[in-house]
């Protein structure tokens, strides 16, 4: 029997959700409920994409060069970063923003919700390698319910003796009509690090907008954000708890084309990043014994 044929008869349900081997060798959960349609890789707990019924194009970007394959984080989707955000503090050989996007998640637990959204959660499988990175007893948990919201719930519970200290994020593409016809609300006032050209600490006067690439990570704020889309006439809302941090991020023309998987030539005009994370001044100390949930939710409303 295949991976996907065990997991379709231990958590597969009926109608709402199966599993599938990819031609990369990886498993894929597919989502297809009354209110929206998902997938999601399982190595990496990567959510893929998310369309509720409700909207006529995705609100979850997949770059049209995505790869699948084992190992290798997947551009798009909701890569999931942990247990540190952006470079490693002092290991430069260590992976960007963590090893939890590019290793293996087993399948937990899966069901309905009340309101007939599909629910799946997952857990990341240590391993040596790993552990060569990481060495500190812990459970990492990801649960996503596919509704007419998409919501997704990473925990992280401290099962040793010793506290430590994590760095995470959703780090999620939102597909937008075009970059330069979108602002983010809900930064106002915030400070943030200002990734390009220099790290220097900057105040957020009015919405984001975008002429150029942008990539901060907004500090001390748990505002609700929201994108306002004035090309596909909807707005994105992005409502968070147990997050301090909100990175903004798109690479514009010449990041994108060094990049090679953004979808060329202009595919990366058609998402922005709007991440719900723990970083900088925010990395959160998880006591002994103790757990500590970073919950996102994402709802699509057209104008
Ligand atoms: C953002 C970072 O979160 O992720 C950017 O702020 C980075 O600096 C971007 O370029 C993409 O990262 P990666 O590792 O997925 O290419």
């Amino acid at each position: 029997m295949t991976t996907a044929q065990h997991l379709n008869q231990q958590f597969g349900i009926a109608g709402q959700l199966t599993f599938r081997d990819d031609a990369s060798g990886l498993v894929v959960a597919e989502f297809n409920n009354a209110h929206a349609t998902a997938s999601l890789c399982l190595q990496g707990a990567h959510l893929m994409s998310w369309q509720p019924r409700s909207q006529s194009k995705p609100v979850v970007w997949l770059s049209r060069d995505a790869k699948l394959a084992a190992g290798k984080s997947i551009r798009g989707g909701a890569p999931v970063c942990w247990p540190w955000f952006g470079a490693h503090a002092t290991e430069a050989g260590f992976p960007g923003h963590g090893f939890a996007r590019t290793v293996p998640w087993q399948v937990l637990e899966s069901g309905i919700e009340p309101n007939g959204a599909t629910r799946l959660t997952l857990r990341l499988v240590s391993s040596d390698k790993t552990r060569a990175q990481w060495d500190h007893a812990c459970n990492v948990d990801l649960t996503v319910i596919v509704g007419d919201t998409l919501r997704m719930e990473m925990a992280t519970e401290n099962t040793g003796t010793a506290d430590f200290v994590i760095g995470e994020a959703l780090h999620t593409y939102l597909q937008i009509g075009d970059i330069g016809a979108v602002r983010v609300t809900g930064l106002e006032g915030c400070q943030y690090w200002d990734k390009v050209g220099g790290s220097e600490l900057k105040n957020q006067v009015g919405s984001v907008s975008f002429t150029g690439e942008v990539d901060r990570v907004y500090i001390n704020t748990s505002a609700e954000c929201v994108i306002e889309d004035d090309k596909l006439k909807r707005r994105i809302h992005i409502k968070k708890s147990g997050s301090l941090s909100t990175v903004v991020w798109t690479p514009w023309t010449e990041k994108a084309g060094k990049m090679g998987d953004m979808g060329q030539p202009d595919g990366w005009r058609e998402m922005v990043c709007v991440e719900s994370v723990n970083a900088i001044d925010n990395v959160v100390k998880v006591a002994a014994g103790t757990r500590h949930t970073l919950i996102v939710e994402y709802r699509a409303i057209s104008f």
